[in-house]
């Protein structure tokens, strides 16, 4: 499966490009690119641009859209520490070339000269995606679906009701969501329940330079989650990627999502519009559930997979 990453790393991001990166067998990447989100996308790039270059890959890393369509960018070091993915170390002898190309372009480009229809995953806010579908409508025949993190269909993690992905662009989360494409949402609804445990993660620091990086990412989230209340670690942005990689091992149902662009109460929310709704759109998708211990089983052994690699 060919597939474009879009995201905005993060330590849950990183969970999902090293999973990724660790099935070559299953997946290949053929471009990541960047937007801003969890932190400023010069800091979200290099972060991105690091993994890469830790794991010893070649594939073209473009820098998206700074921020939302419309609003300025909030970004949320409370969350991710200060330079958006910390917990890693000093990775900064792993430098990556970042393209000068204009991502829109290059992804239009990418997946112009594709044979076959390719999937986007997206962990990051939909704006660098939605400026795709709207600037190159031709683009959607390339384009098997997208799995997207965000959302959550009965409650927010920024406000009551808005999760932080959709809610830092609505506007462009609408133009996704309502696109004529299947896109699929993994939202908080099943990544609050696909959680990783203290032990888990200090299983991975014992493990491989892969594993070990991993770990200490994760060990900085899951620190940084109790202040939201989480003593196990919701790895959000993985679950959009397992979902690409192995759908068949979860559990979901169509949904007709929308996304409230109402300046309000309700700005960026995700909700199920009803049958009779007048403002139907189009089916998509809603992830329920997947089994909890496969969730980290399965990052184990991508990571596994690259410590083997890196590490003889
Ligand atoms: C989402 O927001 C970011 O903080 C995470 O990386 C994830 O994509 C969770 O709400
Ligand atoms: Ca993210």
């Amino acid at each position: 499966m060919n597939i474009l990453y879009d995201c905005d790393p993060g330590q849950d991001d990183a969970m999902a490009l090293l999973t990724a990166l660790g099935n070559p067998d299953k997946v290949k990447i053929l471009c990541v690119s960047t937007v801003g989100g969890n932190q400023d996308i010069n800091l979200v790039t290099q972060n991105a641009g690091h993994l890469l270059a830790f794991c010893e890959q070649q594939i073209p890393l473009v820098k998206g859209q700074a921020g939302p369509l419309l609003n300025q960018l909030r970004a949320q070091p409370e969350a991710h520490g200060k330079t958006g993915m910390d917990g890693s170390g000093n990775l900064d002898k792993y430098n990556y070339p970042v393209r000068k190309d204009n991502a829109i372009l290059f992804m239009a480009d990418i997946l112009k000269k594709q044979p076959e229809k390719v999937t986007i995953v997206a962990t990051g806010p939909l704006t660098n995606i939605a400026l795709l579908i709207k600037t190159f409508p031709e683009a959607l025949a390339k384009i098997v679906k997208i799995v997207v993190m965000g959302g959550g269909i009965d409650h927010g993690n920024v406000t009551k009701l808005a999760e932080f992905n959709i809610w830092t662009d609505p506007e462009a989360a609408q133009i996704v969501f309502d696109s004529p494409l299947e896109v699929v949402m993994a939202g908080l609804d099943v990544t609050e329940k696909t959680t990783i445990t203290k032990k888990q993660i200090a299983s991975l620091q014992a493990g491989g330079s892969v594993s070990k990086l991993a770990g200490n990412l994760l060990r900085f989230y899951q620190k940084s989650g109790e202040q939201f209340g989480f003593i196990d670690s919701p790895v959000h942005d993985l679950v959009a990627m397992e979902y690409a990689i192995w759908p068949e091992l979860f559990e979901t149902v169509p949904a007709n999502i929308k996304i409230s662009t109402d300046h309000g109460d309700t700005y960026g929310q995700t909700y199920i519009a009803s049958e009779t709704s007048d403002n139907k759109g189009t089916e998509n998708v809603l992830i329920k559930r997947m089994k909890v211990d496969l969730f980290f089983a399965l990052l184990q052994k991508s990571l596994l997979f690259l410590d083997q690699k890196l590490d003889s």
